[in-house]
């Protein structure tokens, strides 16, 4: 199949023929939260109600057309509707949807191509079917291979929503998350390094990872009680607004975890499977994780996810059953082998790292240009731009930040950042002409803004 698959139904986009959200899209709206509760910022923002997608395009039920920029929530990285990825799933939902956990061929083909694109010897898979199952047999593995009970995970990272997940994760103040107990004994959670942001710095002025990891030997040896399974990390964090430590954290980290025998588990939900233009991200620093979990894209919007462990931990993997009523179903096997095999047919990773280029250098324009772009961040396509309200200061712009999000949106940009840090993660089948569009929109809004709060 051709790599511009997609790029015919692209033609003209955005579209725009109603105000957005439209008039539809409106009622359909009202008459589903009438029942539907607890829905996210960007929908209570800015209402819209999909149809269709396909590519890099997602069609509005009042006929509008916007680009897409967050594939999904970071889930159809390969674009809406890949045909292969549709083909496949049809194919085995018109054959055998369930089988329990007995082998089918599409199962025994994915673990033989996920073990050849996996480093070093991650090859010990169990198949789930949301990503926060996947963190949770994590932790369970890590529990069944070290014996051990204690988890060390870090500030602002996100890793799901049962309670193992959440305890490795932020837990929210405020109206909406006040309520308790907090998170489960044995979890615990340190500052990780945001390089716009340190909290330790050199003399120069520059972050200094030596100091986190020095707390971190400290936190080890004071405030747990020797039992620490594992380092619970996100490579990057996506969800906490595209941040990418510093280059030399992993590597230091990685000798801190050897010393005292824990694990590193690098939860690759929202970053793996080419994001950032490798298979793990963690593979931009060289380090081999000892578990990882794969989410989100691995399926390509069909619901699939894979923990992974190295070879000789396998056995331990026997202590925790992988049996569940839908994880590695053959819909689910056919998604996640589809996925890889265009990921490798259509030279993806390559041009994740092209037009990551691309992003990058533009967004680093906007940061000399616009008094409130703070700071531009990423790697491939998991970018962001970090709105502040004084560049000294480093003041979060939350309400410039919403504001953007909903005048691009409006001018055809469909995205879901939050808060003050503006998040994309567009569909890596993307070329320069519309990473190029996307980046316009966002601009212009951004300008638009500015003026409206009296900057320039
Ligand atoms: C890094 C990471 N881990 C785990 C999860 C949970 O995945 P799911 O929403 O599929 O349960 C998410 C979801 O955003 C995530 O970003």
């Amino acid at each position: 199949m051709s790599k511009d698959w997609w790029v015919e139904s692209a033609a003209g986009i955005p579209k725009l023929i109603t105000e957005t959200p439209g008039p539809k899209s409106r009622i359909m709206h009202a008459n589903t939260t009438r029942y539907m509760k607890g829905l996210s910022s960007q929908v209570k923002l800015f209402p819209v109600c999909f149809e269709e997608g396909y590519g890099i395009t997602l069609t509005d039920v009042d006929g509008n057309k916007y680009l897409d920029f967050s594939s999904g929530i970071y889930v159809t990285s390969l674009g809406h509707c890949h045909p292969k990825v549709s083909e496949a799933v049809s194919h085995w939902a018109g054959k055998l949807m369930n089988a329990h956990d007995f082998t089918t061929p599409v199962k025994e083909k994915l673990m033989e191509k996920m073990a050849s694109i996996l480093p070093g010897k991650l090859n010990a898979i169990q198949l789930y079917s949301d990503g926060t199952a996947s963190v949770e047999a994590a932790i369970r593995a890590a529990r069944a291979i070290t014996n051990k009970h204690e988890f060390i995970s870090a500030y602002r990272d996100f890793h799901g929503k049962t309670m193992a997940a959440v305890s490795c994760a932020q837990m929210y103040r405020g109206e909406t998350y006040s309520y308790g107990p907090s998170r489960a004994p044995g979890f615990y959670m340190v500052p990780r390094p945001d390089p716009y942001r340190p909290l330790w710095t050199k003399p120069d002025g520059s972050i200094d990872t030596d100091a986190y990891i020095k707390f971190y030997d400290t936190f080890i040896l004071e405030g747990t009680v020797g039992n620490v399974a594992a380092f619970v990390l996100e490579p990057a964090q996506g969800w906490g607004g595209s941040i990418f430590p510093p280059e030399d954290f992993f590597p230091k980290l990685k000798k801190l975890c050897e010393k005292y025998k824990i694990l590193i588990y690098d939860d690759e939900v929202l970053a793996g499977m080419g994001r950032t233009g490798e298979w793990l991200t963690l593979n931009h620093w060289e380090v081999i994780p000892d578990i990882v979990t794969f989410g989100k894209s691995f399926g390509n919007g069909f619901p699939v996810t894979a923990m992974v462990v190295a070879e000789e931990n396998g056995s331990a993997l026997e202590k925790i059953s992988a049996s569940s009523s839908y994880g590695g179903n053959p819909m689910a096997c056919a998604a996640a082998l589809a996925s890889i095999e265009v990921i490798e047919e259509e030279d993806i990773l390559e041009n994740v790292h092209t037009v990551g280029k691309f992003f990058m250098k533009r967004m680093q324009k906007m940061k000399e240009e616009h008094p409130i772009v703070g700071d531009v961040k990423g790697k491939g396509f998991l970018l962001g731009i970090e709105l502040v309200k004084d560049k000294k200061t480093k003041e979060p712009f939350d309400e410039a930040g919403n504001l953007v999000y909903q005048k691009a949106f409006r001018k055809g940009l469909a995205w879901i950042p939050a808060g003050h840090i503006l998040r994309m993660s567009p569909p890596l089948i993307m070329n320069e002409k519309y990473a190029s569009m996307g980046m316009n929109i966002i601009e212009e809004a951004i300008t638009e803004v500015e003026k409206e709060f009296g900057y320039k």
